[in-house]
């Protein structure tokens, strides 16, 4: 079998059915993910009804409805197959939409997986795209939804810009005319939205020396070379509206700066995706900053709003998301700054803070992500929160770089373990890995991973995934 069949397959089966529940996840793929099947099968007249979950975890199994309809999950369920079985449903009413490692399970249920593939760099909704598009042609359109999903799941991150069959779905997108691909533009978050010098400073891949995390070092910077900051009535000017030459002035001093110190320039520049049909100086203008007002969408238990947002909604939702948005930042920030305040203890392999039930447990992930280029970035982190719902369990969040996987470590992995030898689950990529523990388990939980993390680093590295 190729993933091509795998997507064959699976839109023959979906253009059969009369009535789908899409169960998908809460962050910027799944909400990406589920707007993408959704629509294509509203198009083809299939009857579609949505619930999002945080996770598949025995917690939150009730919200999958046990009715006759045909069951599409989308960037969760390959992990959690043995919850689907439990919950009951026959294996010929379902299909799983996904990118995440397979946990084996008695029944085994239709997957199209690109991980198998060995198509590692490419999110859950790059998937739901090519079965959509499969089912019609016509829903080249949702290259743009898809490549956001992409974008926000990281799959650009290493590479500076997409690759294989995600990057296949960002030129169908702009043969299409709904995406605009820049090559070799600055890598950093928030060119279409952040104030110029802000953009400069908050940027940390690659660290430059003087101006990330230096916000007077980055104004300075721009002001002797003759940029101006702010526009017309004073509004602050970002980087997507500087002109060529502007553009070229600021990168290559900055390649002289990384040069001067000694770094490496290559991360410097990656490549990005536009959206013309949207107004410039907004978060939906890029994919990054789409993927982040998603994920502020979902993280705040409205993924609706987001799905709203893929379907083209820039009134009442947007305006919605865009409150969402400033909470979300603004929380991240706390939970940046309570980390950096309280410390994090450390373990031979691994560094690792609780917060007890100050944050939601739906956003120390992103933290932890964060917090880390900050931290020892050569040890993985991982935060505990206490799970809402029910204060008996601990909700787990880990995050590690490029770097450290490349040298053997995988998270997936050491928290599936970890978590199965104490009655919990994980799951997730080598890279960003999360599970759900006994409260009472914590501390052998914490031991053990940090035993197996151990184990992992004394073999080498095969990359991503
Ligand atoms: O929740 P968090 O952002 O830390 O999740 C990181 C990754 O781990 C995600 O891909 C998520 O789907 C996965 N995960 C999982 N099982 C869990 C928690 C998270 O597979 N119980």
């Amino acid at each position: 079998m190729s993933l091509g069949e795998d997507v064959r397959f699976a839109a023959h089966e979906i253009m059969e059915q009369e009535e789908v529940t899409i169960i998908s996840h809460i962050d910027a793929d799944g909400i990406a993910g589920e707007a993408i099947l959704a629509q294509a099968l509203s198009r083809a007249e299939i009857k579609t009804h949505s619930v999002f979950v945080r996770q598949l975890e025995p917690l939150t199994m009730h919200l999958v409805p046990q009715d006759d309809t045909f069951k599409l999950f989308c960037d969760l369920g390959a992990g959690q197959q043995n919850l689907l079985e439990e919950r009951g449903l026959p294996e010929d009413n379902v299909l799983i939409v996904d990118h995440h490692v397979s946990q084996p399970c008695e029944m085994e249920y239709r997957q199209v997986n690109c991980l198998p593939y060995g198509h590692t760099k490419m999110s859950a909704a790059g998937v739901a795209y090519f079965i959509a598009k499969e089912m019609d042609s016509g829903n080249v359109d949702l290259s743009k939804i898809a490549v956001v999903g992409n974008v926000g799941d990281m799959m650009a991150r290493e590479d500076c810009g997409l690759t294989g069959p995600a990057r296949e779905i960002a030129l169908e997108g702009r043969d299409h005319g709904c995406i605009d691909i820049r090559a070799r533009d600055l890598n950093a978050y928030g060119t279409s939205t952040r104030p110029l010098h802000i953009c400069l400073a908050y940027s940390d891949d690659p660290l430059i020396p003087g101006i990330s995390n230096n916000i007077n070092g980055a104004r300075q910077f721009l002001r002797k070379l003759g940029i101006p900051l702010q526009a017309e009535g004073g509004r602050w000017r970002v980087w997507e509206e500087l002109d060529a030459d502007e553009k070229r002035r600021v990168t290559s001093a900055l390649v002289q700066q990384l040069i001067a110190c000694g770094e490496p320039v290559d991360r410097l520049f990656s490549e990005t995706y536009l959206f013309p049909d949207e107004f410039v100086r907004t978060p939906v203008r890029n994919a990054q900053e789409f993927a982040t007002l998603l994920n502020a969408c979902g993280r705040w238990s409205q993924p609706r709003v987001g799905g709203a947002i893929c379907r083209g909604d820039r009134l009442s939702a947007y305006r919605e998301a865009e409150h969402m948005l400033a909470n979300h930042r603004a929380v991240i920030r706390e939970l940046l700054q309570y980390i950096l305040d309280t410390g994090v203890a450390e373990l031979s392999h691994v560094q690792y803070i609780h917060v007890g039930r100050k944050f939601p447990d739906t956003i120390v992930g992103i933290g932890a992500g964060m917090a880390l280029s900050k931290l020892n970035i050569h040890k993985p982190i991982m935060i505990m929160v206490e799970q809402p719902e029910d204060p008996v369990f601990t909700k787990v969040s880990m995050r590690t770089t490029e770097r450290v996987i490349a040298k053997g470590i995988d998270l997936q992995q050491a928290l599936t373990v970890a978590s199965a030898e104490v009655g919990g689950a994980g799951g997730g990529h080598k890279i960003a890995a999360g599970a759900f523990i006994p409260r009472e388990s914590e501390e052998v939980f914490i031991n053990r991973v940090n035993e197996l993390l151990a184990g992992q680093s004394a073999q080498p590295g095969q990359g991503h995934c």
